[in-house]
């Protein structure tokens, strides 16, 4: 045991699941020694089901008693700055943070400075990069298929910090993580719209211009796609290029050439069934890449660096509604440009009544025992919280 990295996953909600499975992938190298959750039945049910020895109900205790060398951070986007920073100070060695970075380029700022003043290593869970479709996608890229990249097409939904993060992440990852030069952006929010406790858009889009002269528009909660037949996934990809097009998914590309008659489907590596955008081998290979990066090899292709990029250019769609120009980076507004828009009355209400789009998974005020008679009825932990007694 003493020779394996020993983990600790702090919330133990709907995506501790995938990162446990990204553990299981590297059992050789890796233990899982301990969860961090307030809600003691969600302490227990994720002891009895991974068989994991150590419970805490909040990261100081865990610190008090060990410090773990690598921290899963899987709580909601409103925490990830402050226990990043905590787990940072406390001295482990790697922390895999979920997406959204951070609520603001300030706090993700802080959480980069954190690690490398206490030489952390940081990863932002955007595993889809690790997709067979997306990873197929760069390759084609790189191998010259469609010249050079002009023009990149986004959708998305349900808030662009929750949803869009990923394409817009992934489609950087796919032309080669291009530095941004500006951001030019238009939201809507009429109504009291949140996600996980954070104030979101009704929708909103952007315009990103990177320094290599690439374009990207991104279009979110604006137009409800069928991704199940026709995109065959929540986060499209679309690149034109010199020489030909290619539509992106997790599970394959197409491609439209100069010479072709029609779109030419280009399989990924794995067959489309074996796919698992969350969990499974997505999150062990960003699991391998990060035991990898910690013992010498390069940047983790997630590294919280590169998702810094991310998170600013959302930041940016916002904070260019609300000055009415360009952002040009890198950019200075450090708090949440959406709050602070509201804050001063630039996008006023038009519906009153706070809702939550991920509300029903507030864990705090279910009624346990009704969760714990739902789960022996082998429901998901979504399915469970859609339907149980709340106090
Ligand atoms: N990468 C992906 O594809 C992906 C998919 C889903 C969710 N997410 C992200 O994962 C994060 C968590 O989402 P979720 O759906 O798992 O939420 P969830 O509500 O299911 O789980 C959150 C857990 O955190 C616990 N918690 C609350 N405060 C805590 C604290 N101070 N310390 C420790 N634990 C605490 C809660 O009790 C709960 O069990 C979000 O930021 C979300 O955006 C990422």
């Amino acid at each position: 045991m003493a020779d394996k990295y020993t983990v600790a996953i702090v919330g133990a909600g709907g995506i501790s699941s995938a990162h446990v499975a990204g553990y299981n992938k590297n059992k050789e190298d890796v233990v899982i020694e301990a969860i961090v959750d307030p809600i003691a039945n969600a302490r227990k049910n994720f002891q009895d089901e991974y068989s994991v020895k150590h419970a805490y109900s909040s990261m100081a205790n865990l610190f008090n008693d060990f410090v773990p060398d690598i921290v899963s951070i899987c709580t909601w986007h409103s925490l990830h700055h402050e226990q990043t920073i905590e787990a940072a100070e406390a001295g482990v060695k790697a922390i895999i943070c979920e997406k959204p970075m951070a609520i603001g380029s300030g706090p993700a700022s802080m959480m980069i400075e954190a690690c490398n003043k206490n030489d952390v290593k940081l990863v932002v869970s955007h595993q889809r990069r690790f997709t067979p479709g997306w990873e197929k996608a760069k390759q084609l890229v790189e191998q010259g298929l469609i010249g050079q990249p002009m023009f990149v097409e986004l959708k998305a939904l349900e808030g662009l910090l929750n949803w869009a993060t990923h394409n817009i992440d992934g489609s950087r990852f796919i032309i080669g993580d291009p530095k941004t030069n500006w951001v030019f952006g238009a939201v809507q929010r009429t109504t009291n719209k949140y996600e996980r406790n954070t104030r979101i858009e009704d929708s909103c889009m952007g315009l990103i211009h990177y320094k290599n002269d690439v374009q990207a528009f991104i279009q979110s909660d604006l137009k409800n796609y069928d991704f199940e037949s026709k995109w065959a996934t929540n986060h499209p990809i679309f690149i034109r290029g010199e020489k030909g097009a290619l539509d992106i998914s997790e599970y394959e590309v197409k491609f439209l050439g100069g010479n072709s008659s029609g779109w030419k489907t280009i399989p990924a590596d794995v067959p489309k069934e074996l796919i698992e955008p969350i969990g499974g081998e997505t999150n062990g290979k960003l699991v391998s890449e990060l035991i990898q990066w910690l013992e010498g090899g390069p940047e983790h292709r997630c590294s919280g660096v590169k998702a810094k990029e991310t998170l600013d250019i959302m930041m940016s769609i916002y904070q260019s509604a609300r000055i009415n120009e360009k952002v040009i980076f890198p950019v200075k507004e450090n708090d949440y440009p959406l709050d602070l828009m509201f804050e001063e009355g630039k996008i006023p209400l038009k519906t009153f009544e706070k809702y939550d789009i991920r509300g029903f998974l507030n864990r705090s005020g279910i009624d346990e025992k009704d969760y714990n008679r739902l789960k022996s009825q082998n429901l998901s932990h979504h399915e469970i919280m859609r339907q149980v007694k709340r106090s």
